[in-house]
């Protein structure tokens, strides 16, 4: 625009230099003398009255409307897109007064309420649509008015275009609905605004997946926008997460989530999104859905239901909203507990085990003859002691089928003693049987785990303690605790005794600390 008007500022024509100065009566007197000057054009097909209209010179205009207030310059610019794009209200509505089509698109096919939009002018916008601009009209690349109101995040505009009858579907030649474009852009309030009036969400336009980096959502076919937009939200504030998806919950097609690969509450779990699933579940998401076959089998561990996506993800909170809702524990081929363990988090553990989970789960493609829970807490110390605490039996550790004779290589099924013999644990064979001694009476060890105490010179008094006769007040301890019960342990501290009986029973070691090495059984 700026060369443009450069160019008719040198233009030396006597009524554009009148209409520059603003100077209606030579506008008028050369209109009287010489009424033909009023259609000259310049060499880019300007007249007089684009030069009104661009300069904002109402009063000299009314002088040049003499029938030819549609005339296009040559990148087919009517007089009405210039004083819009030039913001010149007063000139737009004498134009439109005179008759001017407002939907006339340039070259670039712009119309001036697209051109409105974009300059975020709410008065041009509500006297062009007053004067009855085509409110959906396609503009360039099939974006519409709404489509541009939308990215420039204005509310008070999309209401306006709607009022007007804007649709919120017309995709553009991607197939972007001016949803998406709000989604992608992250513009909240307009998005809100939009799902609050659309009636159906559309479907994911793949691409737009593919442009965020969706990898996992480019795969599908029948994908809801709703599950698109859980997860791009998982950016956001939980309070906005928890407005989306509200408004999103009742606008998306119950058929397309049947038909989508993965629940939304799937991937709530999956992100740890507590308060998402949590409006999943009130708006009456199937807590207990799991994914189908063909999806699961892309797990190596073949996990199907979201308690299971929430506890591999580390979300405690969220593995609470699931259970609360009444998860089942007994759907996915691995034991979540399983799964906590070797994420190594005694929060999570804790809670699937007040919520009755199998503390002697086993783990299917690492069979063992003691607790797979311990082998999968690997040199987790607090972890261990807080799976023994809740009734994790230890004696398997220490009933071994060779004794005191030599171990032959390779079993099909792992013995505690050789399991703790691998090199990613044997550094930390003192500290663990210590801890097992705590929670058994006398007990045998076998060759491989003497030789183990025996190969640090710290552990000798490990190695001693198992050796020598158990105290008896270990021994009343471990007859109390076994008398009890599971259950009642777990809230041992809740129990009508006196808090020196109660640190008595509960088995209060020191906690090691050092670096925990991470489960490495793959499932
Ligand atoms: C969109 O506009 C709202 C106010 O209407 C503002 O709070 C928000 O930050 C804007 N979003 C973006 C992405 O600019
Ligand atoms: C989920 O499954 C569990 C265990 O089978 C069952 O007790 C529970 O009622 C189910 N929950 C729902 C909401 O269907």
């Amino acid at each position: 625009m700026s060369a443009l008007i450069i160019l008719f500022l040198r233009d030396d024509d006597p009524v554009v230099s009148a209409i520059r100065r603003g100077d209606v009566k030579a506008v008028r007197d050369l209109a009287a003398s010489a009424p033909h000057s009023l259609m000259r054009e310049n060499k880019d097909g300007w007249t007089p009255l684009h030069n009104a209209a661009y300069c904002g010179e109402p009063d000299c205009m009314k002088t040049l409307l003499n029938g030819l207030v549609d005339k296009r310059t040559l990148q087919e610019q009517t007089a009405l897109l210039f004083a819009v794009s030039c913001e010149h209200l007063s000139c737009a509505r004498c134009l439109l007064e005179a008759g001017a089509d407002p939907d006339i698109s340039s070259k670039n096919k712009e119309t001036p309420l697209y051109k409105a939009c974009e300059l975020e002018n709410v008065d041009m916008v509500s006297l062009v649509l007053s004067y009855g601009a085509t409110v959906n009209q396609r503009c360039g690349q099939g974006w519409t008015a709404l489509h541009e109101a939308v990215s420039k995040n204005n509310t008070e505009i999309c209401e306006m275009l709607l009022r007007a009858g804007a649709t919120i579907n017309p995709p553009n030649i991607y197939s972007i609905t001016p949803l998406t474009v709000a989604a992608q852009r992250g513009q909240l309030k307009v998005l809100c605004y939009l799902i609050g009036k659309a009636t159906n969400c559309g479907l994911l336009p793949l691409h737009i997946a593919a442009q965020n980096g969706h990898h996992d959502v480019i795969s599908l076919n029948h994908k809801c926008i709703c599950v698109y937009l859980l997860s791009i939200l998982c950016h956001f504030h939980p309070h906005t997460v928890y407005r989306i998806v509200s408004l999103l919950v009742p606008v998306t097609s119950r058929a397309r989530l049947r038909h989508s690969w993965i629940s939304p509450l799937h991937l709530a779990a999956e992100h740890n999104r507590h308060t998402v699933a949590a409006v999943l579940l009130k708006t009456g998401a199937d807590v207990n859905a799991t994914l189908s076959h063909s999806h699961s089998i892309q797990y190596a561990d073949r996990r199907t239901t979201a308690l299971f996506f929430a506890v591999a993800s580390g979300g405690t909170k969220t593995a609470e909203v699931l259970l609360k809702a009444g998860a089942s524990l007994s759907l996915d081929p691995v034991d979540p507990l399983l799964m906590a363990v070797r994420q190594g988090s005694v929060s999570t553990v804790s809670l699937l085990m007040e919520n009755g989970a199998d503390i002697n789960a086993n783990i299917p493609s690492y069979p063992t003859t003691f607790p797979g829970v311990i082998a999968l807490c690997m040199n987790n110390i607090p972890l261990l002691k807080c799976l023994l605490d809740n009734g994790c039996n230890p004696l398997a550790c220490f009933t071994c089928a060779y004794g005191s004779a030599l171990h032959p290589p390779s079993p099909r099924v792992t013995q505690f003693c050789e399991w703790l013999s691998t090199s990613a644990v044997c550094n930390w064979a003192g500290p663990i049987i210590d801890l097992l001694l705590e929670h058994v009476g006398h007990v045998q060890l076998c060759a491989r785990l003497t030789e183990l105490l025996d190969s640090q010179d710290e552990w000798l008094a490990v190695k001693r303690k198992s050796m020598s006769p158990r105290p008896l007040l270990h021994l009343c301890r471990l007859r109390i605790r076994t008398q009890l019960g599971r259950n009642r342990l777990k809230s041992l501290t809740s129990l009508p005794l006196p808090d020196r009986l109660i640190r008595y029973l509960s088995l209060t070691t020191a906690a090691h600390t050092h670096t925990v090495v991470r489960g490495q059984v793959q499932f």
